[in-house]
């Protein structure tokens, strides 16, 4: 390589992701393998069983990182940077990818990099651009619904995020009380397509707020008594991803506008969505999301976010520090 290779690691939740991602010399990074296991013993569980995920991380790291290997085309010992993510997630789930990962830059004697879960999110959408600062970063997935302003690189400042549910859990809870199946995000996209987003007259949480924050739990609740009064699954889920996606994008615009940012970067699960994508698109802001297979929980999202704090000289992290798992 004339550039770093930089292996990144994300086992928070219930996927153990392993991604490569190459740094140049000018700076400019391509992913070069993103591989994810996402586990299914929890199917049966109606959430994810903690020490499960433990478990089958334990149980799959080492083949995923082989297949990452494989897909990139490399060797262990071509790797110069490890990033894994320290939190937040489930404490023994990170600890397995945390502790991979800091055997490994041990092992080869190489810089290692504890990273946010957060932070690799937003840098998911850097293999799509160059993401110069400032910028508003909207996070939202099975587990944050989070507006962020990044005035610069490394620098967060959170604008707004949700009182209750999470975007992706309201999608998820829909889909169950509906019966559309798992997951719920895809699968209410999929049934929207059929159905009527003015059926049911659900109406945009927290309008006419000052500040950013979302709510989605009202939502929920609306949609089971809409459910329960005969409302038609397809239209149901027509309906709710309509209000969902506008009061993410109203509360972004706004505060883009008050704030006076330009760009935006929308991703996590949900950001994998259609009718988001088409929304936020029509906005008169230059919208930047991940490329495929980086919106959900995966691991080049956070060597593209090691990626940047290599570039940006911060500091490695030695093997004492962000040693535990946290969860912020
Ligand atoms: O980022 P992610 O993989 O995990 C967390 O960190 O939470 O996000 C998973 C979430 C789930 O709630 C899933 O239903 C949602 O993202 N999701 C979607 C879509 N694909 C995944 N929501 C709406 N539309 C989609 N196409
Ligand atoms: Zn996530």
């Amino acid at each position: 390589f004339s550039g770093q290779l930089v292996l990144g690691i994300d086992t928070s939740c219930d996927d153990t992701g392993v991604g490569l991602v190459e740094l140049a010399a000018d700076g400019s990074v391509s992913v070069r393998a993103n591989r994810v296991w996402s586990q299914t013993v929890h199917a049966n569980y109606g959430g994810v069983m903690p020490e499960l995920a433990s478990r089958e991380h334990v149980e799959r790291i080492d083949a995923v990182m082989d297949d990452a290997l494989k897909e990139a085309g490399v060797r262990v010992s071509d790797i110069s940077a490890v990033a894994a993510t320290s939190g937040p997630g489930l404490v023994g789930a990170l600890l397995v990818g945390l502790m991979y990962g800091k055997g490994l830059a041990q092992g080869l004697g190489i810089p290692f990099y504890a990273t946010h879960h957060l932070e690799g999110h937003i840098y998911a959408a850097a293999s799509e651009s160059s993401l110069q600062p400032p910028y508003l970063a909207l996070v939202v997935s099975g587990g944050h619904t989070h507006l962020f302003d990044v005035p610069q690189t490394g620098e967060y400042v959170l604008v707004g995020a949700t009182r209750d549910d999470a975007a992706g859990e309201a999608f998820d809870k829909v889909a169950r009380l509906a019966g559309l199946g798992y997951p719920g995000g895809p699968a209410v996209s999929e049934a929207a397509k059929r159905g009527d987003p003015k059926a049911v007259p659900f109406k945009v949480p927290l309008a006419g707020q000052k500040g950013y924050e979302f709510s989605f739990s009202g939502l929920k609740t609306a949609a089971l008594l809409a459910h329960r009064a005969g409302a038609k699954p397809e239209d149901l889920a027509a309906s709710f991803q309509a209000v969902a996606v506008k009061s993410l994008v109203q509360t972004s615009v706004r505060a883009a506008r008050d704030l006076g940012r330009r760009t935006l970067v929308v991703s996590g699960g949900v950001a994998a969505n259609t009718a988001l994508r088409e929304s936020f698109a029509a906005t008169e802001l230059n919208v930047i999301f991940p490329g495929k297979g980086l919106n959900t929980d995966n691991g080049a999202m956070i060597a593209l976010a090691g990626a940047a704090a290599i570039r940006a000289g911060r500091a490695a992290h030695g093997l004492e520090d962000g040693a535990t798992a946290y969860a912020p």
